[in-house]
């Protein structure tokens, strides 16, 4: 039985009718209305401190769920502000400690807005934040190069108004420069106290081995979804192998995996899924019909296909901690009920069944943005 993090409470799930829900999937090749579940598992549910998971070799230990924070401040179209600060506040309430930035995200707005998250209870929260995608007038592009991780760091700092970050993610590994001296002044900032552990993200097996072997990884950070399966072939052992975490970003397939998801001809101005494969017209439909499957199983259970996505993480390993994007209360909510699933090695294999590897339709990234993941 993979671990409980709220121990009190099991949710009832008769994952049993899972063939009955395969054959729900729609044939008529039209979008179809995913159906709701009528009430959720344990919404609200709260953490204890004891349901901390270590990070990695790391002395930090982290909710089991994060709140990934860059939605709050761009790429998903219009945020409602107090919405966003009613949501930080609450995840903390409900013993969420992780949340993940970067200083791309917003062009630094993303961490001036959890500034005022960390004043008075800096020691409450694990921060971590990414270095390394720059946009400026020249468009956007990647810089690892010693000097410039110096004063990203100090820049993200500044911005958060905090004196340390807890974990520092070289956000995309830039094959210019020699990966060896990104880490080396990883390490450094580590030894000056401005980081107390480091990351990468979207890094293949082989960068992962160097950089941990010059110092030690507390997280690797990928795409991984039941939408996104590529890091079980290699990336997942590599890490276990080293005893890195895994955090899972997009663990939500950018909101495909719920019930609210649109095409990309229906999401508003600056939502940058409109140039996301997956979310294209056909891709779309062919995605949906999948996720129906996932909801419609759910309904049976009381719980949403969001939350059946999330639990199906977490039943992967203590060492795998999801980040989703949320910009809600209730889909704060909705997302911590997921930490009351715990779904057996039959429930996952239920699952898998509904949507097999490979299933989806169309890449995660454009083909422009696939040349730079995975380095
Ligand atoms: N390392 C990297 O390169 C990288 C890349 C992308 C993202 N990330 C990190 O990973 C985090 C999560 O990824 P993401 O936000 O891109 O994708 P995600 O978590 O897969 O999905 C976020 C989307 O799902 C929606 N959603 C969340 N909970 C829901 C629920 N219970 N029901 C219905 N819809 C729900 C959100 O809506 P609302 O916003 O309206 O609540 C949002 O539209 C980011 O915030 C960021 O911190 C890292």
């Amino acid at each position: 039985m993979p671990h409980t993090a709220v121990r009190d409470r099991r949710a009832a799930l008769e994952w049993g009718a899972y063939a009955l829900a395969g054959s729900m999937l729609s044939t008529t090749g039209h979008a179809q209305t995913i159906p709701a579940p009528h009430t959720l598992n344990n919404p609200g549910t709260v953490m204890q401190a004891s349901d901390r998971l270590p990070l990695g070799s790391s002395d930090i230990t982290v909710s089991p769920l994060g709140v990934g924070c860059m939605g709050m401040s761009e790429f998903y179209g219009p945020t409602d502000a107090a919405e966003v600060q009613r949501t930080l506040d609450a995840a903390l309430e409900r013993g969420v400690n992780f949340f993940d930035t970067a200083d791309m995200y917003g062009r630094g707005a993303n961490e001036e807005l959890l500034a005022p998250l960390l004043t008075g209870r800096r020691d409450r929260i694990v921060l971590a934040s990414k270095f390394g995608i720059v946009r400026d007038a020249n468009g956007v592009h990647f810089d690892n190069r010693p000097d410039y991780v110096k004063r990203a760091c100090e820049a993200s700092l500044r911005r958060l108004k905090t004196d340390y970050i807890d974990v520092f993610y070289a956000h995309r590994i830039d094959r210019k420069h020699p990966v060896e001296d990104m880490v080396g002044t990883m390490a450094d900032l580590v030894r000056e106290g401005k980081v107390r552990a480091i990351g990468l993200s979207e890094a293949a097996p082989a960068t992962i081995r160097q950089a941990h072997r010059i110092h030690p990884l507390a997280a690797v950070q990928t795409e991984y979804s039941l939408f996104s399966r590529g890091p079980e072939s290699e990336i997942l052992p590599t890490c276990r192998a080293l005893g890195i975490a895994f955090v899972p970003y997009a663990p939500l397939c950018r909101g495909l995996l719920s019930s609210q998801a649109r095409d990309a001809t229906h999401l508003g101005p600056g939502d940058f899924r409109q140039a996301l494969p997956r979310f294209q017209p056909t891709n779309f439909v062919h995605n949906q019909a999948l996720v129906e499957r996932l909801a419609e199983y759910g309904q049976r259970q009381g719980c949403s296909s969001a939350q059946i996505a999330l639990a199906w993480l977490r039943a992967k390993g203590n060492d795998i901690v999801p980040i989703p994007g949320m910009r809600s209360v209730r889909h704060l909510d909705e997302n911590l009920g997921a930490l009351s699933m715990a779904l057996s090695g039959d429930d996952v294999a239920a699952i898998e069944a509904l949507l097999p590897i490979q299933a989806v339709a169309g890449e995660r990234y454009s083909d422009a943005e696939l040349m730079t993941v995975g380095l």
